[in-house]
């Protein structure tokens, strides 16, 4: 509730304002960006969140208020030039134009830079937007970057095409997940970097192979190396805090779980507010000068969202795991770093934080593309089990085969190079339904696939809390009720 009516009488010079102004920061933080670092020592993604400044509305409403205009006024001429000079910035309340700092977006940025025990966050249009702009942010013109080959293929293509044809500036991939000596990833990795190394970028839990990567070890060796840190953590918001673990920089596709509601695009950075003011420079700034600018609309719609993310991320996780758990059991080949069994699952367990899960992301190895097809298709159009859809993060389990989606953009032998068969299945479970109706219809899809060997009968019964009921029990198995059109999609 920092706003005084601009045309009324007793509005405030612009002088006394920044002098007395009662806004936002913390003393900690630098002068020109407003970014609070939260109170107290950071102990989890929770405590974070709940640690940072809550913005109320302008009337005292209990949820901040939207700042939707594009510029924004000042009582004295001479203020315009001080805020382009840098002399006064958001710190003080004061704001230019909306693709720099904008309130309502800074206010998400400060909870988002608060769950990542990050100095800083601003956020962007999108992800991608929030991953070009970083790299574009450290990297000049023929610089060099370190990167997994197990990226996101929006991510490796903007790495292995986009960038080397603008910029000249090049990466060497390597598969970061799946060394186990550390003495050999050492070696290995030291060796790709180059004079012109800026970067060394990965993902916490790779899309869509789940491997986890052993981000203490990496950064230790990116820092070694005179390198900048930046760790997608896209998939496992609040289970893992990369910046807590040794990373300099986190980038988010805030689109995914941190949205949770498939609607909006969107994305941030974290890290430290040197970067993030640099990537605010008015004349060198990446974020300023390319422009992926959020709208404050989405921003206030998403911050709504971020104080459950993670009750959402808790049973996401906790679907998964059961999924996981009972697939493996029926024979199935599936990749989860919550089963023992994955090759990373003590890791994850060490660097986690304590109680939210390993993830909500699974993948099933079919074998082949058309066995693939086939379940999906018949888990959205027979069961209901969940629907055909690329992305992540929703409240209803979304199904795609990565190897002609998402991850189309890598070639046939970087995709088997990568572990990215014809055959597999990438879920992200959702939470909708309960979870022995989903079952239901997963076993009901695997039964009629002819997926299952007739010794897995016994995974028919399950249980779920502290009942035991056998999955074709009639109550279990509601009609699946469609409605199709003529063409076959569901309407
Ligand atoms: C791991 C990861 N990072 C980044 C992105 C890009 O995010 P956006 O679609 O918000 O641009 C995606 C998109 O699927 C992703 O899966």
């Amino acid at each position: 509730m920092s706003r005084r009516n601009v045309a009324s009488e007793d509005q405030e010079p612009d002088a006394k304002r920044a002098k007395s102004s009662s806004c936002t920061v913390a003393a900690a933080a630098p002068a020109s960006l407003g970014i609070s670092r939260g109170c107290g020592y950071w102990q989890d993604p929770v405590q974070g969140m709940a640690s940072s400044r809550h913005e109320f509305g302008e009337h005292g409403g209990v949820n901040m208020s939207i700042e939707a205009s594009a510029t924004f006024t000042v009582m004295e001429a001479e203020t315009l030039g001080k805020l382009f000079a840098g002399e006064l910035g958001p710190d003080m309340d004061f704001y230019i134009y909306s693709r720099h700092f904008n309130p309502t977006v800074l206010n998400l940025s400060r909870q988002i830079a608060a769950m990542e025990a990050a100095e800083a966050a601003y956020c962007t249009s999108s992800g991608m937007a929030a991953i070009s702009s970083v790299l574009l942010q450290l990297c000049s013109h023929g610089d060099h970057i370190v990167a997994s080959s197990r990226l996101y293929g929006g991510t490796h293509a903007l790495l292995s095409h986009f960038l080397p044809r603008t910029s000249n500036i090049t990466t060497t991939f390597l598969d970061l997940d799946t060394f186990d000596d550390h003495a050999h990833v050492n070696t290995i990795v030291r060796a790709a970097f180059t004079p012109s190394t800026k970067v060394l970028y990965f993902e916490t839990i790779s899309n869509p192979t789940l491997c986890v990567a052993d981000i203490p070890l990496l950064a230790s060796i990116g820092h070694d190396m005179g390198a900048i840190v930046v760790v997608d953590n896209t998939f496992s918001p609040i289970i893992l805090s990369p910046i807590r673990l040794g990373a300099d920089v986190v980038i988010h596709s805030v689109s995914k779980y941190i949205s949770g509601g498939a609607d909006v695009i969107a994305g941030a950075v974290c890290g430290p507010a040197s970067l993030i003011n640099s990537m605010m420079n008015l004349h060198q700034g990446a974020l300023l000068l390319l422009g992926p600018t959020m709208n404050p609309k989405v921003a206030f719609d998403i911050s709504e969202r971020l104080p459950h993310l993670p009750l959402r991320m808790k049973e996401h996780c906790n679907r998964a795991l059961f999924y996981a758990t009972h697939l493996k059991k029926l024979g199935l080949k599936v990749i989860y770093p919550g089963l023992e069994e994955h090759p990373q699952h003590s890791l994850l367990k060490r660097m986690a934080n304590t109680g939210y899960g390993y993830g909500g992301m699974l993948a099933l190895d079919l074998g082949s593309k058309e066995k693939a097809y086939k379940l999906i298709q018949y888990l959205q159009n027979n069961v209901q089990f969940g629907l055909m859809a690329v992305s992540l993060g929703y409240y209803d389990t979304l199904m795609s085969c990565p190897g002609s989606s998402t991850s189309s953009e890598l070639s046939e032998e970087q995709q088997q190079e990568t572990g990215i068969s014809p055959g597999l299945v990438r879920m992200s479970i959702g939470y909708s339904g309960t979870m022995e109706q989903r079952w239901s219809q997963l076993y009901e899809a695997l039964t009629h696939m002819g997926l299952l060997s007739s010794s897995s009968s016994a995974e028919r019964r399950i249980k779920v809390g502290s009942r035991r009921r056998t999955l074709n029990d009639r109550h279990l198995h509601p009609r699946v009720n469609l409605c199709l059109s003529s063409s076959g999609r569901l309407r």
